[in-house]
This record gives structure tokens, C-alpha cells and sequence, in this order.
């Protein structure tokens, strides 16, 4: 066994940040009470981080710290994963500091500039500060200015690093995610860029990785010859919540499509990367984005959806066009099916089917790859009759873990064959809980790790899948599905056609 002590490559070696600050952009929103400073508590309560870090908290409120730290206590008491340690918090809120002011505000982003010049001595961080812009879009623009004016962006001048963190959405199509791209590229060298598409955090798309290139297993049935097909569902029983604004200009394609379920396929459907490292990693994942088909009949091989009234969870759901703040003429998607390709030789002729949506009857999200019937089978046909086809399927939430599902002979005196399962499950087989999504990444960002962040080029590419789609959508009228029902009939029609089916997921 190699000695991790002697390798600086061990990845086994706890991994922590140099002493560094995060200046949180839009602390008061959703995103960051829901996620970011939970994840951040629970990374402290983990010992993960240094003593000298330092958390900033930047918005437009009118707060002194006392204010700001009432939110965050909430923020993490509701939402951490970890159990509540008073100590722990305590440690935390030493090392919070609150700099109130809006985006077009010079003399406030000048006080966040000498604040952190400041934390230098009195926490030292070295200069080291990673700013995440958790906030819409369109504010985007104007923080990166302030951060370039004021020199905070510059490493240079910093004498430490800086590095961005930018989130979904990566604009609204090819042109303005490239507009995005040369914003940020203006302001902050590649490297310092982190953008985040949250799936790539979670431990069991990870695993993706782990069980193709770990395994011998696997890998030589994984291409056209043995797989029939690939289904990837992320399905969610919640509806928009208090985003209408946001989704309904938006639509599941742009909003999930675009971003997590492309990332899925690709680590699905990517080569082995040479080593494990970011730019490797990325390498491979551009390759299948790139080689990804659309359909050619986008009428027949795609189904876009919207939500009616109906029961999920035995609660009682309104319709789509009746939540708060949705235009009652609305065509926006609420759920979305297509059937990818993906042209390479490994993968030609095996169909990808991707489908996602809102008030779905539960939350789920797993990718299924459906192997091809074997090619004779010495049984009566009236013993294989209960014989699906092989499955492997990894369940990536919220019942995280893998199931293999093949045939066995039923127990008696026939040779009576039936699907049954075998099960990995991360609850049993570990005894550790897996961490957010967002622990994750908060964690690689501090320490400089890109490997599950994708590229600009990625973006970019995965804008030339989606933007065709959303122009053949143009102006059509999106089918409709009850909510709590597994989305509209035209997406079981889709596969019908092929031959095929959803798999009950
Ligand atoms: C976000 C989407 O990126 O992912 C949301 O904008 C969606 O619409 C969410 O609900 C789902 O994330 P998770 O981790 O709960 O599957």
C-alpha cells in the first residue's frame, strides 16, 4: 500500500484550503441559505477547513453584522447536513464579517477591497479569496467590473490567488453564454474560473467514473455491440416553488437539460481520461458533447410538457398556468423528453433517451443502461416470458447507489427464469453519509481543484445541442401531463415507436 505521507498526490490525505476568504455575492438569497453556508458550516463541523478563513458576506441590505448573522445560524440550523455542535458555530461566526452595498456602489465594493486587505494580517489569508456570484445573470456584469476596477480580481496585486465561482444558468443560449464566457475571461485568467453545475458534486455521479474505469467489469460490454439503449431520468415531484419568473422565461431544457443531464451522459458515454486529472477529465467529456446527434424529426424524438392540476404525494398540486407569477398563456416546458445520439464508434446507433420534469409523482434521478437480449436462449419461451432485459442502473437520488438487474431461475422443479435485482447501497456499505454536492465543490474551489467543474468549451457545446431544440420549439404548444404523473402520453408514444419503453424508475 502506498504511504500517503510520501505522495502529495494522495487524494486520501485530508484535503484542506490554504487560509483564504469567500466573499459570497447575493448572501441573503435562496442559494446561499439553502446551500452555501449550510455546506460551509458543515465543512467546519468536518475540520475541513483552515483556521484562517474567513467568510463575506456582500449584499444589498441595509444589515449590521448582528443581522447577518441571525440569517446565517438560521440558514445552517434548518439546512445543515451535519448535527448542530454550538462550538462549532461559534468558531464559524468569529470569522463571518458582513459588507453591506449594491453592485453600482463604488465606496462599498472600496470597503470590501480594504476589508480584505485588512484580513491579511488580522486572519492570514494571504490575500487569498475566491468571490462566488451567486446572484441572477444579468448583476453579473456589473460585480465583475467592480472586481476589476478595484483590483480585488487581480492575483497580482493580491499577492494570492483569486478565483471566481459562476453558476447555472451559462446565459440562455450559444451566443449569450458566449458573451458570459469573454465577461468573465476579461476579468479572470481560465484557471481562476469555477463554474458550477452542482450534479458533478454529488457523490454518486462520481461514482460513474469509479465503476467504469475502476472495474474491469463493466467496460467491455459498455458500447453498440452490447447496450440496446441508455435512459437517463431526473424526475422531481416539486413544482417552481416562488421561481416563476426565472423558470418560465427559462423552460426544463434550458434549466436542467442544458447543464446536468448533458454531464450525466457525457461521464456515461466518455472514453477513459489518460489520468485523472481536470483537463483529461474535461478532454474526454467535450469529445462526447461534441459527438452528440439530435434527432432528425425533432416532432417525433422529442416531447416537450407542461403540468395540470392533479395529486403528488397526496397533496393536492394547481396546474402549471395557475402557479403564482406563470403567465395563464404560458408555453413553457414544465418536462422534457429527447432522444439523443451520440456518433462515435462506440456509441452509433444506440439511442440515449433523456427525460426530466417538475410534479413528477417522486423525486428521482438515475441513469439506466439497458443491454441488448441475448442472442439465443436454449429455454421454452414460456420460462423467459417474465425476462426483461439487463440493466445496470445507477440510482444517483435519493436512494443513492447501483442495481444490477439480470435473470435467475425461480426456486422449483421448472426452468422458469425472472428478473431479480442486486443492489449496492451506499447507506449500508458505508458507514460515512455522503456529503452535498455543494461541500464538495465549496472544497475544491478553496483548494484550486477543477476537476468537477466544466469548461467554457463544454458550455458551449452543450449550448449547440439545446439551441435547435428550443428553435424547433419555437411557438408550439407543449403537451400536457396530470401532476403525479410520469409526464405526457406522447413521451411513452416516443419510445413506443422504437420498440421500447420507460423504465419504472
Ligand atoms: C437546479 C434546477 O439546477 O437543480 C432546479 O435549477 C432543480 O430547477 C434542481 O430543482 C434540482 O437539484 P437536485 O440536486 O435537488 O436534484
Amino acid at each position: 500500500m502506498t504511504n500517503p505521507l510520501r505522495d502529495p498526490q494522495d487524494r486520501r490525505l485530508p484535503r484542506i484550503p490554504e487560509p483564504c476568504a469567500l466573499v459570497i455575492f447575493g448572501v441573503t438569497g435562496d442559494l446561499a441559505r439553502k446551500k452555501l453556508i449550510p455546506a460551509i458550516y458543515d465543512l467546519t463541523n468536518r475540520g475541513m477547513l483552515p483556521s484562517g478563513f474567513v467568510v463575506l458576506g456582500f449584499a444589498r441590505r441595509d444589515w449590521g453584522h448582528d443581522d447577518f448573522e441571525a440569517m446565517a445560524k438560521t440558514a445552517a440550523q434548518e439546512h445543515a447536513r451535519t448535527p448542530w455542535r454550538e462550538e462549532v458555530w461559534g468558531r464559524l461566526v468569529g470569522s463571518m464579517k458582513f459588507v453591506p452595498g449594491a453592485f453600482d456602489d463604488d465606496a462599498a465594493f472600496d470597503h470590501l477591497g480594504r476589508t480584505l486587505d485588512e484580513l491579511r494580517d488580522s486572519h492570514g489569508i494571504h490575500g487569498n479569496a475566491a468571490f462566488y456570484l451567486s446572484i441572477p445573470p444579468a448583476a453579473f456584469p456589473a460585480v465583475l467590473k467592480q472586481l476589476a476596477r478595484t483590483g480585488m480580481a487581480d492575483n497580482d496585486k493580491a499577492g494570492g490567488w483569486r478565483r471566481v465561482v459562476v453558476e447555472k444558468p451559462f446565459g440562455t443560449d450559444l451566443g449569450s453564454a458566449r458573451q458570459l464566457n469573454d465577461l468573465v475571461d476579461d476579468v479572470f485568467t481560465g484557471n481562476d474560473v469555477f463554474r458550477i453545475d452542482h450534479y458533478l458534486g454529488k457523490e454518486t455521479v462520481q461514482n460513474i467514473l469509479a465503476l467504469r474505469f475502476a472495474n474491469q467489469l463493466f467496460e467491455p460490454v459498455w458500447n453498440s455491440k452490447y447496450v440496446d439503449s441508455v435512459q437517463i431520468t431526473m424526475a422531481e415531484d416539486v413544482g417552481i416553488g416562488t421561481r416563476a419568473a426565472f423558470y418560465d422565461a427559462t423552460g426544463t431544457a434550458r434549466d436542467v437539460l442544458q447543464n446536468h443531464l448533458l454531464q450525466l451522459l457525457a461521464m456515461v458515454a466518455m472514453e477513459e481520461p489518460t489520468s485523472f486529472d481536470a483537463a483529461e477529465i474535461r478532454a474526454e467529456k467535450l469529445k462526447v458533447l461534441r459527438a452528440i446527434t439530435l434527432p432528425q424529426d425533432v416532432a417525433q424524438e422529442t416531447v416537450r410538457g407542461q403540468y395540470l392540476a392533479g395529486w403528488v404525494s397526496g397533496e393536492r398540486a394547481a396546474a402549471y398556468k395557475d402557479e403564482e407569477g406563470v403567465p395563464p398563456d404560458s408555453k413553457t416546458e414544465t418536462y422534457v423528453a429527447v432522444k439523443l445520439g451520440v456518433q462515435n464508434r462506440r456509441w452509433a446507433g444506440v439511442p440515449f433517451y433523456i427525460r426530466a420534469g417538475k410534479r413528477l409523482p417522486r423525486r428521482v434521478t438515475e441513469i439506466a443502461v439497458l443491454f441488448k437480449k441475448a442472442p439465443h436462449l436454449p429455454f421454452h419461451p414460456a420460462d423467459v416470458e417474465m425476462l426483461g432485459r439487463n440493466q445496470l442502473v445507477v440510482r444517483v437520488q435519493p436512494d443513492e447507489g447501483v442495481t444490477l438487474k439480470f435473470g435467475s431461475k425461480v426456486p422449483g422443479t421448472a426452468m422458469e427464469v425472472r428478473d431479480i435485482t442486486m443492489d449496492f447501497q451506499y447507506g449500508e456499505a458505508f458507514t460515512d453519509t455522503s456529503p452535498e454536492a455543494y461541500e464538495r465543490l465549496i472544497l475544491d474551489v478553496l483548494i484550486g481543484d477543477r476537476t468537477l467543474f466544466p469548461d467554457a468549451a463544454e458550455v458551449e457545446q452543450s449550448w449547440r445541442v439545446v439551441d435547435p431544440l428550443e428553435a424547433a420549439w419555437k411557438g408550439t404548444t407543449p403537451e400536457t401531463y396530470r401532476a403525479g404523473e410520469w409526464g405526457p402520453r406522447a413521451a411513452d408514444e416516443m419510445l413506443a415507436r422504437d420498440g421500447r419503453r420507460w423504465r419504472r424508475a
